[in-house]
């Protein structure tokens, strides 16, 4: 991978910038705040994403990382810093606006119609429709599209005639991702795509975020919990701290215990001044 794609907070701000000018990244974020009334959600955080990078992001309950993903998604606007999508400064207005651009999320708490047939949710939204007056669905070009985008990236269910509700999480979460890939997406945005699952729902989703990557193309960032899972997906780390962005670096470059003894070392601060 290229590393001047990959440089990023504060102070290689300007690397990226002009990095970007010659091989725009996927996408570029400056400096974005936001706040809820009076909280501070996101306090200046900056970033970037390679095209063909996977860049997870870590950190705590309430350290700001949904937050970024949702201003990320069009979902919520910042509170101000700008964002680069391909190289042009961009205010996503709406997640419409997000998927129009070829930015798709699978949200932490997912967004699949349970008692629709799976692949009514793959074309949820976007349904494919009969030429002709009455627009009606094409039942069969949505069933057979499904079933080769879920077998081209090695989804196994039964049938995509199944009700989302009789699959299990992994599979749910593999449905919601292979939706999200199924629409062109350049950007995929993730938020704990292996919350709550076993060990082997999550080697579901792994191995479909590294079929994924060996495809190329597509542009990941994730959110996780897990830091040994993580490095071992991601390209990249990065670090979220009470809305900041307090460590980043390239995955071989790290460790659990490095990652572990960042974490320490800033709670170990924190108790030290709320104790004075
Ligand atoms: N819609 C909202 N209105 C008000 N405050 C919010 C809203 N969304 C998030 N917050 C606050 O912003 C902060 C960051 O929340 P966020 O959901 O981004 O954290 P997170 O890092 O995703 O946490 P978790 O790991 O628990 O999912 C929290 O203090 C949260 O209470
Ligand atoms: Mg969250």
């Amino acid at each position: 991978m290229d590393q001047s794609q990959t440089s990023s907070v504060g102070v290689n701000a300007t690397a990226a910038a002009s990095s970007a000018a010659n091989a725009p990244l996927a996408l570029r974020g400056d400096s974005l705040v936001k706040r809820f009334g009076a909280v501070t959600a996101l306090d200046g955080v900056s970033l970037t994403l390679g095209k063909g990078e996977i860049l997870g992001i870590l950190g705590d309950n309430g350290a700001g990382k949904s937050t970024l993903v949702k201003i990320l998604t069009g979902f919520h606007q910042q509170t101000s810093g700008t964002l680069h999508i391909d190289g042009e400064e961009t205010l996503l207005r709406s997640v419409d606006h997000a998927r129009s651009l070829g930015i798709e999320c699978v949200y932490q708490d997912l967004a699949l119609a349970n008692s629709l047939s799976i692949y009514h949710n793959m074309f949820l939204n976007r349904e494919i429709v009969r030429r002709g007056p009455f627009r009606l669905l094409d039942h069969k070009q949505m069933r057979e599209r499904a079933a080769q985008c879920l077998d081209d990236i090695g989804v196994h269910v039964p049938s995509v005639d199944l009700p989302v509700e009789r699959l299990s999480g992994g599979q749910r979460q593999a449905i919601a991702v292979a939706r999200a890939v199924n629409s062109n997406a350049k950007i995929l945005l993730l938020d704990e795509p292996l919350a709550a699952m076993g060990a082997r729902e999550a080697g579901l989703i792994i191995d479909l975020l590294m079929r994924l990557k060996e495809k190329g193309g597509l542009s990941i960032i994730m959110i996780m919990h897990n830091y040994a899972q993580t490095l071992g997906i991601a390209d990249r780390i990065m670090l979220m701290q009470r809305g900041r962005v307090t460590y980043e670096q390239q995955s071989a470059l790290t460790s659990v215990a490095e990652l572990m003894d960042i974490v320490q070392r800033e709670y170990r601060a924190m108790r030290a001044s709320s104790a004075q």
